[in-house]
């Protein structure tokens, strides 16, 4: 079988066969906004079209490609691997490389972070991160955060705080109680009884990029200590040098007791993850020679997945790339803020290292107030594609939009990016932005022929 070329001569066929047998709305959705570009190939910072057309990728794959996309390194360990026979997933035995990599991880974790359980994907590892914390605990209430994100599975899900996600799956499990996020009286109220199992939440929340205070987590988790409430940090996007430091925790100095990765950990190339927790934790759940797997799952261990997890935390060390990350941040948000104060549309750029969100919000002019307000009316969500669409477009620069009705575009650049790369997307958003401040005009036009696109297809 000749899997490269059976791709590259059907590549033309994607869509319609996305249409057919995966997810049609979607496909409807990338029609729309101008996202259909047939990728044929990627590298680094930058995905290739079936038109050659390069594209600067400020998205990561929702923050997988920290390292860039097919970084040599991962891919030459993973031929090599693939042609050592590798006896993965024994099953009943042990494999020699999910335990480097669980050593690698241990090393490299903030405080007592001792025993790690790998996953194929970040809800699981939420999944068992509360598992862990309810049998650990011999408690079932869980605390969450107003607008978090902690993955679609049902128990991810239960401590979503974002309603878009939870309709129609009601009832979801029992005793998880939203807070808002950043308020430590709230906080204390809900853990208070002293009966909480555990409360996750994201360092940096990734739906919207907001960043708490800075007593926060501190605060959080002396709360946590005080009412015997396991703090779990849920670093799946900020974790591995995302944000600047290897674990986001480490901005306010916070051991949590379990904290969960994934995303970045094997350079994008294969599902992983990873929850840490701490020796009591884990001696808890599997506490007896019976229960030694009181949780598990078939694929975490598989040897590919461990050797891409070690040969990109490789990369993260040897090419400096968290420090890299804070460098490039703290150009990104310089430059970023530059613009916010030329365009009184953006209002307030935050983040921390290469997880940054650019918030929009009504403007004081006349006109432009008035087209905010017309196109806000027609639909809540729909702003931020005059900034997204037209930065691929014309500039072919991959952005998100960062949430259901949050104004805000989210950029997650690879931690690879160069100075070259970051100033082509300052001046490109810097056009966008000169674009959107002309109203009327074609980008407000197009902006609202969207909207009733949406609301005819709904
Ligand atoms: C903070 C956080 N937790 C969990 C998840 C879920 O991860 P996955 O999509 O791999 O299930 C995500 C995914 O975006 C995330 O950002």
């Amino acid at each position: 079988m000749d899997v490269v070329s059976l791709v590259k001569n059907r590549l033309s066929e994607t869509y319609d066969l996305h249409g057919r047998c995966v997810n049609p709305q979607f496909v409807r959705v990338l029609e729309v906004i101008g996202f259909k570009r047939n990728y044929k190939s990627g590298k680094g910072a930058w995905l290739v079209d079936a038109k050659g057309e390069r594209v600067l990728d400020f998205l990561s794959g929702f923050g997988v490609f920290n390292i860039g996309r097919n970084h040599p390194v991962v891919v030459k360990v993973l031929h090599e691997m693939l042609e050592s026979d590798p006896p993965s997933m024994v099953q009943m035995d042990a494999g020699c490389i999910a335990g480097l990599l669980a050593e690698a991880l241990v090393s490299i974790a903030p405080g007592e972070l001792e025993s790690v359980f790998f996953t194929n994907s970040g809800a699981e590892g939420v999944e068992g991160a509360l598992k862990f914390a309810r049998q650990a605990t011999r408690r079932h209430k869980i605390v969450f955060c107003e607008r978090a994100f902690h993955g679609l599975t049902l128990g991810a899900l239960s401590v979503n705080g974002n309603a878009e996600f939870r309709e129609r799956n009601e009832p979801l499990l029992p005793g998880c109680t939203a807070v808002p996020f950043n308020d430590l009286a709230a906080l204390e109220r809900a853990l208070g009884d002293g009966d909480v199992a555990a409360f996750i939440v994201e360092p940096l929340q990734g739906k919207g990029v907001f960043v708490p205070d800075n007593d926060y987590l501190p605060e959080a988790r002396r709360l946590c200590d005080r009412y015997g409430t396991c703090l779990i940090a849920d670093e799946v996007q900020t974790g591995l040098g995302r944000t600047g430091r290897m674990f986001a925790v480490e901005h306010w100095d916070v051991v949590p007791d379990i904290l969960v990765v994934s995303k970045a950990l094997s350079g994008g190339l294969i599902p992983v993850g990873a929850i840490l927790s701490k020796r009591w934790i884990h001696s808890r759940v599997f506490d007896s020679m019976d229960r030694c797997f009181a949780h598990s799952n078939t694929f975490g261990q598989n040897d590919l997945a461990m050797a891409a997890g070690l040969a990109a935390l490789h990369v993260l060390e040897s090419e400096h790339l968290v420090r890299r990350a804070a460098e490039m941040g703290d150009y990104l948000l310089t430059g970023l803020r530059r613009l916010a104060e030329k365009y009184e549309l953006v209002r307030e750029v935050r983040g921390k290292g290469l997880m940054i969100g650019i918030q929009f919000g009504e403007p004081s002019s006349f006109t432009l107030k008035t087209g905010w307000k017309f196109l806000h009316s027609m639909n809540a969500d729909i702003f931020c594609q005059m900034i997204t669409m037209p930065l691929m477009e014309h500039y072919g620069i991959l952005t998100q939009v960062a949430g259901h009705g949050l104004d805000t575009v989210k950029i997650l650049p690879p931690l690879v990016i160069e100075r070259t790369e970051a100033d082509y997307f300052l001046s490109s958003l810097d056009a966008v932005l000169a674009e959107a401040h002309r109203f009327p005009g074609a980008a407000w036009t197009t902006t609202k022929n969207l909207a009733l696109r949406t609301a005819r297809s709904a």
